[in-house]
């Protein structure tokens, strides 16, 4: 295990200047100690060697294999009884047995893997009906020397964490984090509104954390109700271009893709191919569909990882030529397709002229067809893209396998070469292996953060109302 130089921060969501002291990021960052600073570099040096060893003796596949024991051993503690729990598994599995660090010569509590302090200023308060309760979830967090850390992660009075089922653990975190209202009586939407406002920035933290978060139980009932919570976090509006046919509802809402329920919308981006791209995707579930009609993600960076793992040469390829893509779209909108967004709805404008000054402003280049309908060509695009806050991750931030080789489509490397169909087709395969859904339930209202997962809509059976707005 490792010391933290600040425990404060663990435990209570805002820092307590009177009790802990000011505030300094330093402290945060830089060890209490240099000898602390030195042991915990050292050991993340000696642990990058062993992998390394590793990989070239057994394979990439091995420390593959040791990560994903480790996340498992990392969810299982001895369970408490006459001894004290601990994370014996995972301790033998990473060599932490033999470990002897602070905890072992210092005995100090917050270094403890077994013991946790509780903040008995606030459980005091909390006794007394002062103050409520915090929900508290137990996380195990792994530190920067790949030691469990057992952290009560303090929810936000206003939420309590929930559960939902699809839910899945991407790296160390739940997709999507379920909120719901703290009590009862404040589960109507203006309580959430309020709830938003004042946790603002706890909640964008959350977000960035968890790439979805899900708000469920908090009886949203209808599009004006949905704006305001848009609405509370201040983010500007961004204005959706693309093929899909949408209706504006009101202020920031619009309906989500109208194109047929019965067809499957493939895994993307939003508005991947523009210029400008919103950073989150919010939709809220109005009538939920009886069957089917989820709205899967995926984990974007994990597609890239993946995808490096089984196809290095191909990926390295189409990142160094880059991507071009076409698109060709009907001149009217005809919603009997998903894909039937007209170029003149998309574009805004029925003047060919004025509707390829917009295309180049967006990136694109248009070509017309005797049909009166236009070929939109895009390119050079990148394969992938790291985003900052994102934890460095790469991100699938293209639209291969939706439009290679389509009908109304198509994708290539920038300089006209192909992507071979395999590749594609493997790399569809493991989009849907990593993919993440629930059910739609009424009032519920999804924040997907669109740099970091891909999204998509299964068939479904009617009815099934889900309105969507898009942030900057
Ligand atoms: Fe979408």
């Amino acid at each position: 295990m490792s010391s933290k130089s600040v425990i404060e921060h663990e435990l209570v969501a805002n820092h307590d200047a009177l009790r802990f002291g000011l505030h300094a990021v330093k402290g945060d960052v830089v060890g209490a100690h240099p000898l602390q600073s030195l042991r915990e570099s050292t050991g993340r040096i000696w642990e990058e060697k062993k992998r390394m060893g590793l990989d070239l003796t057994y394979g990439t596949a091995f420390n593959l294999r040791r990560d994903l024991d480790a996340q498992i051993l990392s969810r299982f503690q001895r369970p408490p009884g006459a001894l004290p729990s601990s994370m014996l598994g995972f301790e033998a599995l990473t060599g932490g047995l033999d470990d002897f660090a602070f905890e072992d010569y210092l005995n100090l509590p917050q270094d403890s893997e077994t013991f946790r302090p509780l903040d008995m200023h606030h459980g005091m308060e909390v006794r007394l009906g002062i103050s409520k309760g915090p929900a508290t979830i137990l996380s195990s967090h792994t530190n920067e020397r790949g030691s469990p850390k057992a952290v009560m992660e303090v929810v936000n009075n206003e939420f309590e964490v929930g559960e939902c089922k699809g839910q899945k653990l991407v790296d160390g975190e739940q997709m999507p984090l379920v909120l719901r209202p703290a009590e009862a009586q404040k589960r109507g939407p203006c309580s959430l509104v309020a709830a938003l406002k004042a946790n603002k920035e706890w909640f964008e933290e959350k977000l960035l954390q968890h790439s979805a978060v899900l708000l469920r139980g908090f009886d949203v009932r209808d599009a004006e109700d949905f704006n305001k919570i848009v609405d509370a976090f201040g983010w500007d509006d961004i204005r959706y271009v693309g093929p899909a046919p949408r209706t504006h509802v009101h202020k920031r809402v619009w309906t989500a893709n109208e194109g047929p329920l019965s067809e499957f919308i493939y895994y993307h981006h939003e508005m991947v191919l523009i210029n400008e791209f919103p950073t989150k995707v919010i939709l809220f579930c109005q009538v939920p569909p009886p069957e089917g009609g989820e709205t899967p993600f995926v984990p974007s960076f994990r597609v890239t990882q993946r995808m490096l793992e089984e196809y290095p040469d191909n990926v390295r390829e189409m990142e160094e030529k880059g991507l071009r893509y076409t698109f060709t779209a009907v001149s009217k909108n005809d919603t009997a397709s998903m894909r039937g967004r007209g170029w003149e709805d998309a574009f805004g404008t029925s003047d060919p002229a004025e509707a390829e000054r917009r295309a180049r402003a967006l990136g694109m280049n248009i070509e017309w067809l005797p049909n009166g309908g236009a070929k939109t060509i895009l390119g050079p695009r990148p394969l992938t893209r790291v985003f900052p806050g994102r934890n460095a991750r790469r991100m699938w931030f293209n639209t291969v396998v939706g439009m290679h080789g389509k009908e109304t489509s198509s994708a290539t490397m920038a300089d006209g070469s192909e992507i071979p169909e395999h590749v594609v087709k493997r790399c569809g395969e493991i989009i849907e292996e990593e993919s993440v859904q629930f059910k739609w339930e009424e009032g519920d209202v999804l924040f997907l953060d669109n740099l970091a997962l891909l999204h998509g809509r299964r068939p479904s059976l009617p009815p099934r109302r889900v309105l969507v707005a898009t942030c900057k």
